[in-house]
């Protein structure tokens, strides 16, 4: 049986691979920031831990708890679209880091705690929940700080790609298509289930060969 660590699992994308998961047989650790409050995680058959990706306590609480549990895929799903002004003109810089902190360092912070687990585990996947927003050959300006973030966190993921890969781990660089969650609104294309679905196969054919390559749910390849 694989073991599937989610950051952000209370809700949206993270709470829907929590669910298609669970449901596949897998053992899920669901991360959340308050689980007191995670209902949704509460009717699954999923281990809840405590998690916020801005704080190097919450993280280094959070690998203590799991202590030597090897760890097949870790999701790092947790993020955020950041201030509402986003223009280049008025984005206050203290927004701007906020957004950074969880969509960019938040990943990484993970990855690093977590190195150990997934050398434990037997498939040694790592995915990252990044965005087409964050392509930079892909742009239309606007929204700089989810976008600069996303465009950073490809950076991040893209160098643990090449520089793990001789510790066996790979690395899944994903855009889950236009979602209908909080962060994509009611008039998105897709519903996390048919996102989730697609990203499920894209992390089981993760392989040496698309590894650290940035592809959306469906797999096809998106620019840097
Ligand atoms: N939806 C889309 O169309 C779309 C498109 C491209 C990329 N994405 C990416 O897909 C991922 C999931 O998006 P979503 O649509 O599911 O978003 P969402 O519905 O807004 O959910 C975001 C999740 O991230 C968690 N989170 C935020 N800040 C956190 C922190 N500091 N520590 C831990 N967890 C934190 C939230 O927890 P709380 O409930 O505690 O706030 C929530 O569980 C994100 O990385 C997003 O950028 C989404």
């Amino acid at each position: 049986m694989k073991t599937v660590l989610i950051t952000g699992a209370n809700r949206g994308i993270g709470l829907e691979f929590a669910k298609q998961y669970d449901a596949e047989g897998a053992e899920v650790i669901a991360c959340c920031r308050h689980p007191e409050k995670a209902e949704a995680l509460a009717a699954l058959d999923v281990r809840v831990e405590r998690l916020d990706v801005t704080h190097d306590e919450s993280i280094a609480r959070l690998a203590a708890s799991l202590g030597d549990v090897p760890i097949d895929i870790v999701i790092s799903n947790a993020g955020v679209y950041g201030p509402e002004e986003q223009s280049t003109e008025r984005i206050s810089p203290a927004a701007f880091l906020d957004t950074m902190r969880v969509n960019t360092l938040g990943p990484l912070r993970l990855a690093q705690a977590l190195k150990p687990n997934l050398l434990a585990g037997r498939e040694k996947k790592l995915a990252l929940l990044t965005s087409k927003m964050g392509s930079i050959s892909d742009s239309s300006g606007g929204f700089v700080a989810y976008r600069a973030s996303k465009a950073a966190l490809n950076m991040v993921a893209h160098t643990i790609a090449l520089e793990w890969k001789k510790d066996g781990i790979m690395v899944a660089l994903l855009h889950p298509g236009w979602v209908r969650t909080d962060m994509g609104g009611p008039g998105a294309t897709l519903s996390p289930f048919d996102s989730v679905k697609g990203l499920r196969v894209r992390i089981a054919e993760l392989s040496p060969k698309t590894n650290g390559h940035f592809v959306d749910y469906l797999g096809r390849e998106i620019g840097w």
